[in-house]
């Protein structure tokens, strides 16, 4: 067993999802709390978290080169740590085929970090891929995070077993977080100076929870009693899957100034006959019904989506169903993906796997139909009046960059601060942000 020194620096990098991101955050914020430092950008760090994703083979596999990657020049590594969904998903293995590697820790396991630190430190090798329900966020310190828009993880976890997906098998099943535990986080980073809070959940639209009268409340009772809190300017949330998306939902969104008009809501494939073979548990038509009602209730919404091509034995009428769904709901932004078989899940194991060949030329085709339908929501926002979130300073003198409300990127100039909610006339659309004039603080 080689002992180390305690480590005094660190550093998190976080892959994957939002959720991760948050994770990220928060094992940050526990390892400043045991006195350690994060190291500075380019600077060695002591204690290097790789906080993994498992979705698809491209993001876990990259975990090993990144392993590779922390070797010194002297031969030496910094004490490594894997997290995250691969380690939840290949705990064992990476142990097995990455020496290096001192601790795995779990999505629901690393609020004990500092004790496997103490161990890995003298020499142990540390594997805690436990799921205790709900044990994690009780066990953190408080949030210490200061920017203006900030994550805020409400629900863990899916239950519905989509037949590609990992997501079930590495996060666990369902759970919501308590919602005083939510509004007791949710004062802090406002306090601390978020104007933006975006609620996280794998489902998060599956939210629900007991407000303090005792009442049961879905997502939309939650978001109403964030609204009430005076310095929160701005709620929103992802990932929403269609069928938890509630009457009561819809309606927020039309009756709550502070839910921004932006929305997305997966929907991976126009085929119904793919959609039953996913196990989407809903279908093409009933999906765009679901974004009709959205858009009666908050005609101004951006939707956004993602999309799998060449799930097993995706035909070519499949795929085509799928560009059509596409023209139908015209999305403002939307991520799409060549379907990747990941271990253990049922679709890896289905018959006709489509070929690379295949699906590149898919992906291209929907891809260009996307980046042809967010161009033109862009244009079509030129002229209005908004306000834009500053989240930073721009490349040239003076420019600032900040978030509308429908989640694009608009840069304009002025005597302004981090965290400022600026009134602005959108002028010019670009294929990634829009320039905006200003006219008036807000
Ligand atoms: N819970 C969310 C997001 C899950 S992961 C939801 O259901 O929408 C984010 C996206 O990754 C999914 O929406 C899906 O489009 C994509 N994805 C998941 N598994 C995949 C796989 N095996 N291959 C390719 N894309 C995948
Ligand atoms: Fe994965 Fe489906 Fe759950 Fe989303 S809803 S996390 S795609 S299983
Ligand atoms: Fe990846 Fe895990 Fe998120 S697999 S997408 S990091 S839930």
């Amino acid at each position: 067993m080689t002992k180390v020194s305690i480590p005094r620096t660190f550093r998190v990098k976080s892959f994957g999802c939002q959720m991760n991101v948050y994770d990220g955050e928060r094992m940050a914020e526990l390892l400043g709390e045991q006195g350690m430092a994060a190291a500075e950008e380019g600077d060695d760090a002591d204690l290097v978290v790789l906080n993994t994703c498992h979705i698809r083979e491209k993001a876990a596999e990259k975990v090993y080169s990144d392993i590779g990657r922390l070797k010194r020049e002297d031969g030496t590594s910094p004490l490594i740590a894997v997290a995250g969904c691969v380690a939840q998903a290949e705990g064992e293995e990476i142990m097995a085929r990455a020496k290096d590697v001192r601790m795995v820790v779990g999505p629901q396991a690393y609020h004990r970090l500092p004790d496997m630190i103490d161990r890995a430190s003298k020499g142990e090798r540390v594997t805690d891929t436990d799921m205790p329900a709900d044990a994690k966020f009780g066990a953190l310190p408080a949030r210490r995070k200061r920017a203006p828009s900030a994550f805020l993880t409400v629900q863990e976890g899916c239950d519905k077993f989509c037949t590609y997906c990992v997501v079930p098998y590495t996060r666990g099943a369902e759970i919501s977080r308590p919602f005083a535990d939510l509004i007791e986080e949710a004062r802090r980073l406002v306090y601390q100076g978020a104007r933006e809070i975006t609620l996280l959940g794998q489902n998060v639209n599956a939210w629900d929870g007991e407000d303090a009268k005792g009442r049961k409340i879905g997502l939309d009772g939650l978001v109403r009693e964030l609204a009430a809190l005076p310095d929160l300017a701005r709620i929103r949330y992802t990932t929403s899957h269609p069928n938890d998306m509630s009457d009561a939902l819809i309606a927020a969104h039309g009756e709550v100034d502070k839910l921004m008009p932006y929305l997305h809501l997966p929907v991976q494939s126009g085929s119904d006959r793919v959609l039953a073979a996913m196990n989407r548990s809903h279908t093409a038509e009933s999906y765009i019904r679901l974004i009709e009602r959205v858009r009666e209730a908050r005609p101004d919404i951006a939707i956004s989506g993602d999309f799998i091509v060449g799930f097993p034995g995706e035909s070519e009428q499949d795929f085509a169903d799928t560009l059509s769904i596409v023209d139908t709901i015209g999305y403002a932004a939307a991520f799409s993906f060549k379907y990747s078989p990941r271990p253990g899940t049922p679709a890896a194991t289905m018959e006709d796997q489509i070929t690379r060949e295949v699906m590149d030329d898919r992906l291209q085709r929907l891809q260009a139909a996307l980046t042809r339908d967010s161009h033109a929501f862009n244009r079509a926002t030129v002229g209005r009046t908004c306000d834009v979130l500053v989240e930073r300073t721009g490349r040239r003198e003076g420019q600032w960059l900040g978030k509308t409300p429908w989640l694009q990127s608009a840069y304009f100039t002025g005597d302004h601060a981090v965290g400022d909610l600026v009134r602005v006339e959108l002028m010019d659309a670009n294929p990634n942000s829009l320039s905006a004039r200003v006219l008036q603080l807000a």
